[in-house]
C-alpha cells in the first residue's frame, strides 16, 4: 500500500496520494531523514551533503571521516548525546547521571492497519485505510530501545508519528524530553504559523519567517491551553491558501507541549512537536515502556486550504469517535448565559418549553445543579444533585424535559474541587498541592490529583451515579483553571505527575465513553483552553470559546479552522449586548457565525421579541437543511478577517454539487467599496444556481471574479448564499 522497505539499502519510503516521506538507516545505523514533500519516486539520499564543518563533531565510528556529523545531517529522532547540538527530540538521563544516548537501527517491519497507543488517543483506521511502519532503534550501551511508529493513511495525505521507549537496561533511567515528531529540511525558506491567544480570544494566527534563533510555542499549564494551540504549520514563504507547499504538525495530546522551529547554522530548518521537556522528567524502571503521544503530519502542495482539509478529514473520521461522529448534532440550548447559577427546575422548564416551541432539540443544564453551588466559590467535587435547589429530583426533571420533546444534557467539571466542598473536607490530600506550601487558587478552586488512580476511580463512580439517574444524552466536560502545584504523594518522581495526570484524564474519559456510548460529549476549558486533537478522541466537539460575540467569533473560528473541522467547533447564538464584549450584532450575524460550528443557543428564548423568535425558527430550519454540508463538506476560508472588511467562508460538498457561502461584514464605511467574494472548489465549466435569487452563474466566473456582496446600510450585515450545480 503506502510503505516500501528497501532491505538492501535500508531505505524506508512512505507514500500517500500526494506526498512522499523517506528515510534511511545508513552504514553507521543512524536513521537519517531524506525527504518529505510532493509525491515522488526514487531515492533521495543524494540530498545528503557531507563536508568537514568546524565545531561539528563526528561519531567515533566514523573514524577519520570529518565530513560525517550528526550536527548537520537530517534525522528522524535526534537525541542528546550524538554530537547534534540542535534541539533534540529525545533526552535521556542514564543511571550514572550522564545524558549519553545513541540510537542505532536494529530492524523494521510493516504492519497492517494503524497502530494504537495504549491509554492514549490516536488516529485510527482499518486495514484497507492504513499501514504502520515500525522501526526499532537501540542504544548499544544502555540498551534503551526506541520503536518509532509511523501510521500512513494514503488517501488522506496523513502520516502519524509516535514512539515507544523501552528501558531494556538493568538500571532506572529518566526521560527528560520525548517528542516523536521531528522534521528536518536540508534547504528551503519557510514561514511558521502559530495559533496563539488568551481566554475568550483563542487561536489568532501568527505567520512569521523561520529564522535563526528558535521560535517556540508550548504550554506549561498542564492543559494544551488558550495561549498556544498544539498545532503548527510550516509553509513555503510564497505559499497561500491556494498555492504552494506547506506542512502541518498537530499534537494529539491535551497537556504540556512544545513546538519548536529553528534555522540552523547552515540554514537548514528543524521543526519539532511533542511533549514539553520543562516540568517533565519521567522515570523508567528496567523493562518499563513509555509511550510518546502522537503527532499528525500532513503535506499539501496546493496551499493551506488543502492542508486544513487533510487535517479536517483525518480528525473528523479517524480521531473523533462514537455515535455522534457522523450524525448531525442536536441543536441545543445551554442554560449558562440564560441564567448562570440562578435556576431551578421551574425556570429550566420555562426555557425548555419555549425552546421546544422554536425547534430546539436539547436543553443543557450548565454549572450550578450540584452540591452547594450558587456561585463559583463552592461545591466542585460534590457530584450529587442539589434537589433542594432544583425543587425536584434529576430524574423527574429529565422526564419533564423529555416530555416536551427535548433531549437533556448536563455540565460537569470532574477534575476540579473547591475547598468548600464535602470532597475536599474528606480528602484534602486529593487536591494537587505541595506539602508545606499554599497552593495557587484560580477561580477559587483547586484541581484533583488525576495522576492517582484511586482519585479517578472515585470520580468515575460519582459521575456514573448521576448519569444513571435518567436519560442524559449530553455531557459538557469543563475545566476552568490551569494546573499548578503538581505534587503527588503517590509519585516516585514528581517529574511524571503532569503526564500521568493527562493519562488519568484519558482513562476516565475512556471508561465513560465506553460505558455510555449514546452520550454526546462536548469538551470545554473556559471555552477553548483544551481545544486539541487529544480531547477530540473522546469528545467529538469542543466549546470553541467563552466569547460568543459574533464578530470576535469570526476571528476565533478562522484560526481554529486551520487545524480543526467545523464538526468539532461548539458555537452558539447568544443574547445582545454580548456578555463578553458588550457589542450588539444582528440576530442573522450571530446565526451564520454559529452555523460554522455545531450550532445552538446560549440565551433565554423567553426574552426574545416575536420578530427574533421568527428569525430563530428560520435559522434552525436553515441549519437543519445545511447541517450535512456544514458538518461534512470541504471547508474553505474565503477571506482573512484580520485584514479584510469581510469575514467569509464556504462549505462545498464532496462532489461540488452544493455550495454554502457565509459572509459577515466586519467594517462599515461611508461610500463603501464593493467586496467581491471569489468562491473556491466549484466544478469548472459548470453552472450554479443561487437558491434565494434564482440567478444562475458560471462556476469559473464565480471563482475568477467572485460574487459582489451588496452594499447595505448598517453594521454587521450577514449573507448566506446557497448554490446548487445545474444539470
Ligand atoms: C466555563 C465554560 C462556560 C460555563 C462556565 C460554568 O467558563 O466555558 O461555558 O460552562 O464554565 O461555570
Amino acid at each position: 500500500m503506502g510503505i516500501l522497505i528497501d532491505e538492501k539499502n535500508k531505505i524506508f519510503t512512505l507514500h500517500t496520494k500526494n506526498s512522499t516521506y523517506q528515510m534511511k538507516a545508513d552504514e553507521y545505523g543512524f536513521l537519517l531523514h531524506l525527504y518529505y514533500g510532493r509525491r515522488t519516486e526514487g531515492c533521495m539520499d543524494y540530498l545528503l551533503h557531507f563536508a568537514d564543518r568546524g565545531f561539528s563533531g563526528n561519531p567515533y565510528d566514523a573514524g577519520a571521516d570529518r565530513t560525517y556529523s550528526m550536527d548537520v545531517l537530517p534525522q528522524e529522532l535526534p537525541c542528546q548525546g550524538t554530537g547534534d547540538y540542535r534541539s533534540p527530540a529525545v533526552i535521556i538521563k542514564n543511571a550514572d547521571g550522564s545524558y549519553g544516548c545513541d540510537f542505532r537501527y536494529r530492524s523494521a517491519r510493516i504492519l497492517e492497519g494503524k497502530y494504537g497507543i495504549p491509554g492514549f488517543p490516536a488516529v485510527y483506521a482499518d486495514k484497507k485505510e492504513a499501514e504502520t511502519l515500525e522501526i526499532e532503534l537501540e542504544d548499544p550501551v544502555s540498551h534503551v530501545k526506541a520503536t518509532l511508529l509511523y501510521g500512513v493513511l494514503p488517501e488522506l495525505d496523513i502520516i502519524t508519528r509516535s514512539a515507544r521507549i523501552h528501558n531494556g537496561g538493568s538500571d532506572k533511567i529518566s526521560l527528560e524530553k520525548a517528542q516523536a515528531a521531528c522534521l528536518d529540511w536540508v534547504g528551503g525558506d519557510f514561514d511558521i504559523m502559530f495559533f496563539y491567544g488568551r481566554h475568550a480570544m483563542e487561536r489568532y494566527v501568527q505567520r512569521t519567517p523561520v529564522s535563526h534563533g528558535a521560535q517556540t510555542i508550548g504550554s506549561r499549564r498542564g492543559t494544551s491551553s488558550h495561549q498556544y494551540n498544539p498545532m503548527m504549520m510550516i509553509a513555503d514563504r510564497n505559499a497561500t491558501e491556494d498555492f504552494g507547499s506547506c506542512y502541518a504538525m498537530t499534537f494529539v495530546y491535551s497537556g504540556n507541549f512544545k513546538g519548536e522551529v529553528e534555522k540552523d547554522q547552515f540554514n537548514q530548518t528543524r521543526a519539532l512537536m511533542g511533549l514539553a521537556d520543562e516540568l517533565f522528567s519521567y522515570p523508567l524502571q528496567p523493562e518499563e515502556d513509555f509511550y510518546v503521544p502522537e503527532t499528525i503530519l500532513s503535506y499539501s502542495r496546493a496551499g493551506l486550504a488543502k492542508l486544513s482539509q487533510n487535517l479536517h478529514s483525518c480528525i473528523r473520521a479517524h480521531l473523533c469517535r462514537g455515535k455522534y461522529r457522523d450524525s448531525i448534532r442536536p441543536v441545543l440550548l445551554n442554560s449558562w448565559e440564560a441564567s448562570y447559577f440562578d435556576f431551578d427546575s421551574e425556570s429550566l422548564c420555562a426555557l425548555a418549553r419555549q425552546a421546544a416551541d422554536l425547534g430546539i432539540e436539547m436543553l443543557v443544564m450548565d454549572d450550578g445543579w450540584f452540591g452547594k453551588r450558587d456561585d463559583d466559590n463552592s461545591g466542585l467535587g460534590d457530584w450529587h444533585v442539589n434537589e433542594e435547589k432544583l425543587g425536584e429530583s434529576l430524574s423527574s426533571l429529565i422526564e419533564k424535559i423529555n416530555g416536551m420533546g427535548l433531549k437533556f444534557g448536563i455540565w460537569f467539571e470532574p477534575e476540579a474541587v473547591n475547598e468548600d466542598s464535602d470532597l475536599y473536607r474528606e480528602h484534602p490530600d486529593w487536591a494537587l498541592s505541595i506539602p508545606g506550601r499554599n497552593p495557587v487558587r484560580a477561580r477559587n478552586q483547586l484541581l484533583l490529583d488525576f495522576s492517582r488512580p484511586e482519585v479517578v476511580d472515585w470520580i468515575f463512580e460519582n459521575l456514573c451515579q448521576v448519569l444513571d439517574q435518567g436519560n442524559i444524552e449530553y455531557i459538557k466536560w469543563d475545566l476552568n483553571r490551569s494546573l499548578s502545584d503538581c505534587y503527588s504523594c503517590g509519585a516516585d518522581d514528581q517529574g511524571r505527575v503532569q503526564y500521568d495526570y493527562v493519562r488519568g484524564l484519558y482513562d476516565l474519559l475512556e471508561r465513560l465513553v465506553q460505558k455510555y456510548p449514546d452520550i454526546l460529549f462536548e469538551g470545554c476549558s473556559g471555552g477553548g483552553g483544551r481545544f486539541d486533537a487529544g480531547m477530540l478522541y473522546y469528545t467529538p466537539q469542543i466549546w470553541c470559546s467563552d466569547n460568543t460575540d459574533a464578530v470576535d467569533r469570526v476571528d476565533i473560528q478562522y484560526g481554529t479552522s486551520f487545524g480543526y473541522p467545523v464538526s468539532t467547533v461548539g458555537s452558539h447564538v447568544s443574547a445582545v449586548p454580548n456578555h463578553q464584549t458588550g457589542r450588539t450584532t444582528p440576530f442573522a450575524a450571530r446565526g451564520i457565525t454559529a452555523m460554522a460550528g455545531t450550532f445552538g443557543y446560549e440565551l433565554d428564548p423567553n426574552k426574545l421579541t416575536d420578530d427574533e423568535k421568527q428569525q430563530m425558527r428560520q435559522q434552525i430550519a436553515d441549519y437543519k437543511k445545511y447541517a450535512p454540508l456544514i458538518q461534512n463538506g470541504l471547508y474553505y476560508r474565503l477571506t482573512d478577517p484580520s485584514t479584510q472588511e469581510v469575514g467569509a467562508w464556504e462549505f462545498v460538498s464532496e462532489d461540488a454539487s452544493a455550495v454554502l457561502v457565509s459572509a459577515l461584514m466586519l467594517k462599515v464605511h461611508g461610500n463603501m467599496t464593493v467586496n467581491y467574494l471569489r468562491l473556491k472548489g466549484l466544478e469548472e465549466g459548470c453552472m450554479y444556481r443561487e437558491e434565494k435569487s434564482g440567478k444562475v452563474y458560471a462556476a469559473d466566473a464565480l471563482m475568477e471574479s467572485g460574487i459582489p456582496l451588496p452594499v447595505e446600510f448598517g453594521e454587521y450585515q450577514a449573507y448566506q448564499m446557497y448554490f446548487v450545480k445545474e444539470g
